[in-house]
């Protein structure tokens, strides 16, 4: 049985994550403020790590603001390679964002870009997930392009995927051995930006009307049609966004 430390474990992936390596048999530790793992201060770290043969890292920053967010994960992936090193773990995972080295206008982008940098020269075996953006994050990407009544989003194509299909590939990688290079995981179909949105806030009865703009930025980036699709050699999973809506329709946003 191995030991695999999941830094953000409660989470949305990381709990997920969790359960399914518990499933398969792994001793899988979350570990996050919650359970009193701080990976900005590195309050609880080196215990944690302790025997570990494995750390998933599947935190997120509580502030998207630029310097916030690229604070929390260089300072945090320094803290964690270093307790790592030094508890002797042999496969250094983490999950990004498919596309994310070519977003750099955006700050969240930077910071995931970053963090992998960080990760791939540290010299442990690593492994790197990029996921398409999750179904979950609908409510999310809606609030952010917020104006007045209005939702502007750009119609850039992207392929999202649920959740739960993203902790199937980040449990299956992490219980695997090291790839060391990145993989990318994606949803069936491809769909405009503004059309998921449309959809998934008609769905929860949000009121709100998604204007189609090519202008629009997401996280302060500007897209271009392809710029969030994964390469060829992705691997697709299989839940639709509509087959998702009927048992989870984001509740409106008041
Ligand atoms: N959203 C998307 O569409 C998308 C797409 C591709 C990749 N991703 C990536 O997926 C990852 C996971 O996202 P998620 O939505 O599952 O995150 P989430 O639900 O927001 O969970 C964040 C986790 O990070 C933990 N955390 C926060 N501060 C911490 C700290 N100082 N030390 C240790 N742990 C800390 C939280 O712990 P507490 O519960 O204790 O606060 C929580 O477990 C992110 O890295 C993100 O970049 C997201």
């Amino acid at each position: 049985m191995s030991k695999i430390v999941v830094i953000g474990g409660t989470g949305l992936i990381g709990s997920k994550v969790v359960a399914k390596l518990t499933a398969h048999g792994h001793e899988a530790i979350p570990a996050s403020p919650n359970s009193g793992v701080n990976t900005l201060t590195g309050e609880g770290l080196a215990e944690v790590l302790t025997g570990a043969d494995t750390v998933l890292d599947v935190s997120n920053s509580p502030s998207f603001a630029d310097d916030d967010v690229m604070n929390f994960f260089t300072v945090a992936t320094t803290n964690i390679i270093a307790a790592a090193r030094a508890a002797g773990v042999t496969h250094y995972v983490a999950l990004s964002v498919v596309g994310a080295e070519r977003m750099l206008d955006s700050g969240y982008q930077r910071a995931k870009v970053a963090q992998e940098k960080l990760i791939t020269d540290s010299g442990i075996p690593f492994s790197l997930v990029h996921a398409t953006q999750f179904f979950e994050f609908v409510k999310s990407i809606a609030a952010t392009a917020t104006v007045g009544d209005e939702v502007h989003l750009s119609p850039a194509l992207i392929q999202p995927m649920a959740a739960e299909d993203v902790a199937t590939a980040v449990a299956r990688t992490t219980a695997g051995a090291p790839l060391n290079r990145t993989i990318e995981v994606a949803g069936p179909d491809e769909l405009g930006l503004d059309d998921l949105i449309r959809t998934g806030l008609a769905a929860a009865g949000d009121p709100r009307t998604v204007v189609t703009d090519s202008e629009a930025t997401y996280f302060g980036q500007k897209l271009t049609e392809r710029m969030l699709l994964p390469g060829p050699d992705a691997i697709l999973f299989d839940t639709r966004f509509e087959q998702w809506l009927q048992t989870n329709a984001p509740a409106p946003t008041k």
